[in-house]
């Protein structure tokens, strides 16, 4: 069973957002922790199972405007484990996806602490789990390929993919930004057909989750929901189309979520 060791740095996931989806591993570190540094998107019910005594800090930066720089955070982990306690850095999801993990652990060497990665599960695979879909089909996807729509400073204007994007991919893109037109486009460029399936999922696997699906070609008009936004596109994706339809044929009512992805289907 694990320990949280004083001096040493616990860079953990924190899952999509449920405390249920923590890591029992992660739970023990938490219930141990002397001082726990957080991502915005870690959400007050996990926080919630923090050790009582611990302290506890947010160094999320919202909307992209840095409350705390980078080497700040880093600075806060070297000094923490230095005093002597045992620090975790709650980070959302798995720790080592489109997190910098890597500019932390380099830190961490340079600094000479000891440092020990829990994973978690990625916002892919929640978003999966609550959609009922496999990311993957032995018919249709046999390659599953993470992007991410933020790029680091300087390189904004990369597209999301460049050369021929595999026929037989699920594409998925974190923080795909709201631009779904200049999403839309990178994909065409990349040869995604105008009738893949796309999905756009919010909040995956917490209650203020919501979905809409639709075909590329439907993109542009996608009303998505609030971020953490993922966006998912390839032919394992069909099935959440024909689930709409079939709502849709039957005229059952819909609200909420479903509602929307029956719209998108509708047209
Ligand atoms: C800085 S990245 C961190 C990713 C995280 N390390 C992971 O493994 O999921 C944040 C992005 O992850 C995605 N994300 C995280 N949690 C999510 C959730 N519950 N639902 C949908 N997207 C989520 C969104 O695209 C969000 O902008």
């Amino acid at each position: 069973m694990i320990r949280a060791e004083k001096g040493t740095v616990y860079l953990v996931g924190a899952g999509p957002g449920d405390p249920e989806l923590l890591t029992v591993r992660a739970l023990r570190l938490l219930e141990q922790a002397d001082v726990v540094f957080h991502d915005d998107l870690v959400p007050d019910a996990t926080l919630a199972l923090v050790n009582p005594r611990a302290l506890i800090t947010s160094v999320g930066k919202r909307c992209g405007r840095p409350r705390i720089t980078q080497q700040g955070i880093h600075s806060l982990l070297i000094e923490s484990a230095r005093a002597g306690q045992s620090v975790v850095r709650l980070k959302s999801g798995d720790p080592l996806v489109f997190g910098r993990a890597g500019e932390e652990i380099a830190a961490l060497r340079a600094a000479g602490i000891p440092f020990v990665i829990v994973p978690g599960v990625t916002a892919a695979l929640a978003a999966g789990a609550a959609l009922e879909l496999p990311l993957t089909d032995r018919n249709s996807a046999s390659k599953l390929i993470f992007v991410t729509g933020h790029h680091a400073e300087g390189k904004d204007a990369a597209p999301l993919w460049s050369g021929p994007l595999p026929e037989d991919a699920t594409l998925v893109v974190y923080m795909p930004g709201r631009d779904t037109s200049r999403l839309a486009r990178d994909l065409r460029a990349a040869g995604v057909a105008g009738d893949v399936p796309c999905c756009a999922i919010s909040h995956a696997a917490t209650p203020q989750q919501s979905h809409a699906a639709c075909r590329l070609n439907g993109f542009d008009e996608l009303e998505c929901g609030p971020a953490p936004l993922l966006m998912l596109v390839g032919r394992a994706m069909e099935s959440l189309l024909c689930e709409a339809s079939a709502a849709s044929a039957l005229g059952k009512v819909v609200a909420g979520p479903l509602a929307a992805l029956v719209e998108r289907a509708r047209d």
